[in-house]
């Protein structure tokens, strides 16, 4: 008989299930506490309305999204998660090759298992690709933040990620219940050599960002720089003064602070704060093309997609992680032709219904 193949990002987990450790499970799945956010990130997308607009369209939507200044051939990428190479052989080479592929972006993690140059090697050349970003840590050493920037700028991708919400790790239960690491083999080309007992809380803050780094590699910085981990409006007017090229709403994938608010919840405010100075990007919890739909009505240029991607290379390799951006982009379009919406730049709050 032959394997059941996935009609949707559901049964990619469900197929993922079965190739994971309990430890790798919970790495990957879990989030912080009680995973409140985590779940409110996925049911507040669910539970907002479209609005659907009739006898409009006579031809498929076109998925064209601009970004930075260039037009990409779609509005999704693939967030940037650490440790893939726990959960395949290929590891990050696998992700960009599909997201290559299917015309999404790739958002590099700086503990990618995979050195930002080979994935570059692989897919810069690629036509037809979506954007190449990188996302860093900045760790409290200025010199190693800016070697990591150069060598990306150098490599081809075009604009840096950095995160700024998780200078220390989140209060996850499942991960304390089932305690494990990346197997030792696995390389990380990008981390400092961690300071010798830098583990509590205080070492840990002690070395963490502030929004003077912030001043800092955004005039140092070779490659426009957008701050991925904003949630408040304050946070993101400060973003936009400092002139930022981005920000993305984003709690982490509800993997941080516990009952922080849903991303569905933060993005029209962050999106009116910005008021157009900055590329407003979203993630966490879109599992279907219509919650990609309401991201960009909500104000969103563009998303980002984590765990799903995950599930497809951990049971299927690139294909699999291929396959579950392949579902989101078709969901996506049947969702704009259903709201009348001939493409990206269609898309505004008149597609949702007031509630
Ligand atoms: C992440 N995320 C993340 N973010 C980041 O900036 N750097 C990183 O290295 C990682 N690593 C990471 C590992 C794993 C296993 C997960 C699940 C997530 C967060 C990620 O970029 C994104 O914000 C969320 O995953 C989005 O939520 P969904 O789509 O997973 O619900």
């Amino acid at each position: 008989a032959q394997r059941a193949w996935p009609v949707n990002l559901a049964d990619h987990e469900t197929l993922a299930r079965a190739h994971l450790t309990p430890e790798a499970d919970a790495y990957f799945n879990g989030g912080a506490a009680d995973e409140i956010t985590m779940a409110a990130n996925r049911q507040a997308w669910a539970a907002i309305p479209l609005w659907p607009r009739v006898l409009r369209l006579r031809a498929a939507p076109c998925l064209k999204t601009p970004l930075l200044g260039r037009t990409w051939p779609s509005p999704v990428l693939v967030a940037p998660m650490a440790q893939q190479g726990w959960l395949h052989p290929d590891a990050e080479r696998a992700t960009a090759l599909a997201a290559s592929a299917l015309g999404a972006g790739m958002v590099l993690s700086m503990q990618a298992n995979t050195p930002l140059e080979h994935i570059a090697q692989d897919v810069a050349q690629e036509p037809g690709r979506g954007p190449l970003w990188f996302q860093l840590y900045h760790l409290g050493n200025r010199g190693h933040t800016l070697a990591l920037a150069q060598r990306a700028a150098e490599a081809g991708y075009e604009a840096l990620v950095l995160t700024v919400d998780a200078p220390i790790h989140g209060v996850r239960d499942r991960e304390r219940r089932h305690p494990g690491h990346p197997p030792r083999a696995l390389a990380q080309p990008h981390m400092p050599t961690p300071a010798s007992g830098a583990e509590g809380l205080d070492a840990l803050l002690r070395q963490a960002a502030t929004w003077e780094d912030v001043v800092w590699l955004q005039s140092r910085s070779p490659l426009p720089l957008l701050l991925k981990g904003i949630l408040h409006p304050a946070d993101a007017r400060t973003a936009c003064e400092l002139g930022v090229a981005g920000v993305i709403v984003s709690n982490h994938g509800g993997r941080v602070l516990d009952t922080a608010p849903s991303t569905a919840t933060a993005l029209p405010l962050v999106a009116d704060a910005v008021a157009g100075r900055a590329a407003v990007l979203v993630d966490g919890g879109l599992r279907r093309g219509t919650d990609i739909l309401k991201a960009l009505a909500l104000g969103a240029h563009g998303v980002l997609v984590g765990r799903p991607v995950l599930h497809g290379l951990a049971h299927a390799g690139a294909q699999g992680a291929a396959h579950v951006l392949r579902l989101l982009q078709d969901e996506l379009m049947a969702a704009m032709a259903l709201c009348g919406l001939a493409d990206i730049a269609a898309i505004d709050r008149a597609c949702l219904q007031p509630q």
